[in-house]
């Protein structure tokens, strides 16, 4: 079965699909579909054990809070020890909505505004992962305005192309994000130019959903000899963020383990002391998120055609858009299996939105369906929601965590007041 090497709590007893100890047909009968559902004991599970498989090099585990902001799923991690990768202001403010601890914040992105720049630095977050110099020029001068020394780190692009998809590969030098070496060397050499800023490390990420080691290692050697090169320059760099990018099962992939990546990784580091000198800091995204939430859907009805057969559902691409975007494999299951003598259909599961690329799964073999049935959308605990929109004028679906044997709604059904909220008919213009 398809669930057999995936780690999480989304199993079946007997015919019904439950998350923990629910059966997800409770839920869909309570809160109507669609809706996310997420495991929380997932979630802490995947965090403690990239922590275990690190933990000789105790490193800083900032969960990069773009690939699930649910903010129970990030006071939940917090309590556990997580810092927080953050993109945006958006991001801060759900982080200081949890209580997150602002020394355990690091502030990537491209493009930062002024306003972003200035509410990070009085929150005092632990460091900026700087792209640009514009950025660190912005940076130094809100810095000298609010009369503080703000650490950073530079973003090295190391020029490693990982096999990914090309949209989620990042550390590539035609890719718009980080420095080439040489820039960046420069940069750390003319530090004193920035009176208000402390170089304080340096920032690699290559991409997502990198299923092996090699492209990681060689990134992070790359990484460690532009450090070497720097501390021989006279400047001390404290900490390395390696990133996140650790890639998941979705389908038939054969992701390393937390523990294997960590085998691999930490010898990388022999020569230096990763408890003093050289502090770690790792962005996973996917890695504890991905397979701990799903999507649930419900079948309205199915149709065929000459050439295909479509089930359609009650999700779209505004709900999920993985599939759209990126031709993402989503696993999909029945919420309850059916009759072992029932025949299966082979068919496209397509929402209800007015594009061709509105579909969850192409060419599924599926268990006969019938309207009505519950299907189970997997692995979309990472940029599923987060991802999701209003478009053709649907509220977005709600959140609900399981602990153990109880769900809770983290995040309510937006209504239709919600999707016209702040907007109004403009008369002037009749
Ligand atoms: N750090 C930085 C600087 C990043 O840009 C990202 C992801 C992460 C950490 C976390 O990466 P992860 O561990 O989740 O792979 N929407 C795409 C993925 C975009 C990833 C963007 N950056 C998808 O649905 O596959």
């Amino acid at each position: 079965m398809t669930l057999r090497r995936r780690m999480h709590r989304f199993q079946y007893q007997g015919r019904e699909l439950f998350c923990e100890q629910v059966p997800v047909s409770r839920i869909a009968h309570k809160i109507g579909t669609p809706f996310y559902l997420y495991s929380m004991g997932t979630f802490l599970d995947h965090f403690e054990k990239l922590k275990k498989a690190f933990a000789p090099a105790n490193p800083l585990i900032c969960f990069s809070m773009k690939a699930n902001s649910s903010l129970t799923i990030l006071k939940a991690l917090a309590a556990k020890g997580a810092g927080l990768d953050i993109v945006s202001g958006g991001e801060l403010f759900r982080a200081q909505r949890v209580g997150a601890d602002p020394q355990k914040i690091v502030y990537a992105s491209v493009g930062k505004t002024e306003t972003e720049i200035e509410e990070a630095i009085r929150s005092r977050i632990l460091m900026f992962n700087v792209e640009s110099i514009p950025e660190l020029e912005a940076i130094n001068a809100a810095a000298c305005r609010l009369k503080t020394i703000q650490k950073v780190a530079i973003r090295l692009n190391p020029d490693v192309t990982p096999t990914t998809h090309d949209y989620i590969t990042t550390g590539a030098k035609q890719n718009k994000f980080g420095l080439d070496a040489r820039t960046a060397t420069q940069l750390f050499m003319e530090s004193y130019r920035y009176p208000f800023l402390r170089f304080a490390g340096v920032h690699i990420h290559i991409g997502s959903q990198i299923t092996n080691a090699k492209p990681f290692i060689a990134a992070i050697k790359r990484a460690l000899t532009f450090i070497d090169n720097v501390r021989f320059g006279g400047n001390p760099v404290e900490f390395l963020n390696i990133g996140g990018g650790l890639g998941i099962i979705y389908s038939k992939e054969k992701p390393q383990t937390a523990k294997d990546f960590a085998d691999k990784i930490l010898p990388l580091f022999k020569d230096y002391d990763l408890k003093k000198s050289l502090k770690l800091v790792l962005e996973p995204g996917r890695f504890i998120a991905g397979n701990s939430g799903m999507l649930v859907t419900k079948v309205l009805g199915v149709k065929h055609s000459d050439a295909k057969s479509f089930v359609i559902v009650d999700a779209g691409m505004n709900d999920l858009i993985r599939p759209a975007f990126y031709g993402a494999y989503h696993d999909i299951l029945s919420v309850r299996k059916k009759n072992k003598k029932s025949s299966g259909l082979r068919a496209d599961v397509v929402g209800p939105i007015c594009e061709s690329s509105d579909f969850l799964g192409k060419d599924r073999l599926l268990a006969a369906v019938e309207t009505g049935d519950l299907l189970a959308v997997m692995s979309c605990g990472a940029y599923g929601f987060v991802m999701s929109s209003n478009y053709n004028s649907r509220p977005r679906v709600p959140e609900i965590v399981v602990k153990g044997g109880r769900f809770f709604v983290a995040k309510k059904r937006e209504t239709r007041m919600d999707l016209i909220r702040g907007e109004k008919i403009v008369a002037e213009v009749l």
